[in-house]
C-alpha cells in the first residue's frame, strides 16, 4: 500500500467521496464548511485530494504535537510541492535538515528593535492611504490593503527601490501565483502541467517575480550600499557555524517567500478587521474612543501600541476568526504515532488553525466576534495550542510580531479618522485560497469623522 493511500487503519474517512476525485469538489466549493465539519469525526480525519490521501488534524493537542516535532512532520505535502514552485527552499518551505540555519541568518531581520524602525515606515504609509481617501468615496477595501501591506513590505524590505511599474507588476504577479498555488495544491499534479491560460498566467507570474527580486539583489549586492533595510541585514549576516551568508539564491528565496508569506496575510487580516469592525458598531464606537484617547490626533507608532489594548485584542480576534494560513500541509519523514495511529513515512499530514479556532469545545460561540475574549484581566485566556494562527514550534511564523505591529497600527489610524461602512447587499464570505480572502468584494464607504 503506497503511503499516501486514502486509506489509513483505524482514521476515519470523510463521507461524501466520490470515486477518482475524493473530496476534490468540497474543496474546491466549500473547503471552510467542508473543514470545520471533520472534528466530528475525530481527531484525525482522513480525506482524499483525488488518489493522494491526507489526514486532517482536527484536535489541538494532536496539532502541537505535529508542529513541534518538525523532523518527523516535515514541510511537504500537497501545499509545500507547489508553494516550492515559486519560493524554492526559502525559510517557509525548505526541509528541517536545512531550516535552522536559514532562521539563524534571516533572525537578526525580524529582531524587536528592528520592529520599532519598520514601524516608521508601516506608520508612513498607512498616513498615505488614510490621505487618500475622500468622505463619502468607496473602498474596495482588499485591495487597498494589499496596496498598503506590499509598499510596506517594500520599504522595510528593500527601502522601496523599485520603480512604479515594476511595483504594480509585482503585485500583480504575487496575487496571481497566490491565486494559482491553490487550484494546483487541489488538482491534480497534471493538471498544473496543461498549457491553459491559468497556467501559463501562473508561469509568467512567477518568471517575472523571481527576475525582479534577482535584478534588486544584484544592484543591491552592486552598490554595496547599506540601507539598514532588510536585505542590507540579509546581505551582512554570517552564520556563526560557518561563518558564510545566504547566496544569491537564497537571498532570492527568501525574498520572495517574505512577499509571498508576508503581503496577503497581513493585508486580508486588515480587511477582515475593518469588515467586522463595520458590522460590530458598539466595538467600533470602544476602539475609536480608545485610539482618539492614545493618539490624539497623530498618526499611530510605536511607542502607541502598547496602550492600543482593544485595538490590539481586535486584531487577535480576527486572527482567530480569520486565519489566513487556514490549511498547511506536512509529510511525514519517518513512521510515526500520531493520537495512538501510526502514520507512515510519506503520509500527507494538514494542519488547519481555522478548524481549531472554531472549535465550541476551545472557544465559547466561536463563530462570534468577541475581542474581550482576550481581556486578560476578565477572562481566562485559552490554552496556547488553542490559538495557531502563526502555526507553532521551530516553525512558526517569524513575521508573527511584525503583522501584528502593521495590523494594529494600520487600524489605528483609519479608525481615528475613518468609519467604514459595508454597502447594502453585499454578502462577504471567506473564500479558500493560499490565504482567507473576502469572496464578494469587500467594498466599503468612508465616511470621515468629526472632530
Ligand atoms: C497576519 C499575517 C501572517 C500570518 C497569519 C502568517 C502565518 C504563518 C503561518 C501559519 C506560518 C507557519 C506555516 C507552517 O506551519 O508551515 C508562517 C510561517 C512563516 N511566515 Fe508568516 N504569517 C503572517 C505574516 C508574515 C510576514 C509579514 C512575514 C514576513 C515578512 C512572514 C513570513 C513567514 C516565514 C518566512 C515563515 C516560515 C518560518 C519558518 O519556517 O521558519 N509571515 N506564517
Amino acid at each position: 500500500m503506497s503511503s499516501n493511500s486514502p486509506s489509513r487503519p483505524g482514521v476515519p474517512r470523510a463521507p461524501g467521496a466520490l470515486p477518482l476525485l475524493g473530496h476534490i469538489p468540497q474543496l474546491l466549493r466549500d473547503p471552510l464548511r467542508f473543514l470545520t465539519s471533520l472534528p466530528a469525526h475525530g481527531d484525525l480525519v482522513q480525506i482524499h485530494l483525488g488518489p493522494v490521501g491526507a489526514t486532517v488534524v482536527c484536535d489541538p493537542e494532536l496539532t502541537r504535537q505535529v508542529l513541534i516535532n518538525d523532523r518527523a512532520f516535515d514541510k511537504g505535502g500537497p501545499l509545500f510541492t507547489r508553494l516550492r514552485e515559486v519560493i524554492g527552499d526559502g525559510l517557509a518551505s525548505c526541509p528541517h535538515s536545512r531550516h535552522r540555519r536559514q532562521r539563524r541568518l534571516t533572525q537578526p531581520g525580524f529582531h524587536r528593535n528592528r520592529l520599532s524602525t519598520y514601524a516608521e515606515a508601516m506608520s508612513a504609509e498607512v498616513a498615505v492611504v488614510a490621505d487618500s481617501w475622500r468622505d463619502g468615496h468607496i473602498v474596495d477595501v482588499p485591495r487597498a490593503m494589499m496596496h498598503l501591506s506590499m509598499r510596506i513590505l517594500m520599504d522595510t524590505v528593500f527601502s522601496g527601490t523599485l520603480p512604479p511599474t515594476a511595483f504594480q507588476e509585482t503585485l500583480d504577479d504575487i496575487n496571481t501565483v497566490m491565486a494559482g498555488a491553490y487550484r494546483r495544491m487541489i488538482l491534480p499534479p497534471l493538471w498544473s502541467r496543461l498549457p491553459t491560460p491559468h497556467n501559463r498566467r501562473y508561469s509568467r507570474a512567477n518568471t517575472r517575480l523571481q527576475r525582479t527580486v534577482s535584478d534588486v539583489i544584484r544592484d543591491r549586492r552592486a552598490s554595496g550600499r547599506d540601507l539598514g533595510d532588510l536585505l542590507s541585514i540579509l546581505l551582512t549576516t554570517r552564520d556563526t557555524s560557518d561563518g558564510l551568508g545566504l547566496t544569491d539564491t537564497e537571498l532570492r528565496e527568501q525574498l520572495v517567500t517574505f512577499f509571498m508569506a508576508g503581503a496577503e496575510s497581513t493585508a486580508t487580516t486588515m480587511a477582515w478587521a475593518l469588515h467586522l469592525l463595520a458590522h460590530n458598531p458598539d466595538i467600533e464606537n470602544r476602539v475609536h474612543a480608545e485610539v482618539e484617547s492614545v493618539l490624539g490626533g497623530a498618526p499611530a507608532r510605536w511607542e502607541h501600541l502598547p496602550r492600543l489594548e482593544l485595538t490590539g485584542r481586535v486584531v487577535l480576534e480576527t486572527l482567530r476568526l480569520y486565519p489566513p494560513g487556514w490549511m498547511v500541509t506536512r509529510t511525514v519523514t519517518t513512521d510515526t504515532q500520531l493520537g495512538g495511529h501510526l502514520l507512515p513515512v510519506g503520509a500527507n499530514v494538514v494542519y488547519s488553525p481555522y478548524v481549531i479556532h472554531r472549535r465550541d469545545d476551545l472557544y465559547s460561540d466561536p463563530t462570534q466576534f468577541h475581542p474581550d475574549r482576550w481581556d486578560k484581566e476578565r477572562h481566562q485566556p485559552p490554552p496556547r495550542s488553542a490559538f495557531i494562527p502563526f502555526g507553532g514550534g521551530a516553525r512558526k511564523c517569524i513575521g508573527d510580531e511584525f503583522s501584528i505591529t502593521e495590523t494594529t497600527l494600520a487600524l489605528a489610524s483609519i479608525i481615528d479618522r475613518w468609519r467604514l461602512t459595508e454597502l447594502p447587499g453585499q454578502r462577504v464570505r471567506p473564500v479558500a485560497s493560499v490565504s482567507l480572502r473576502p469572496l464578494g468584494g469587500m467594498r466599503m464607504r468612508v465616511h470621515a469623522r468629526v472632530r
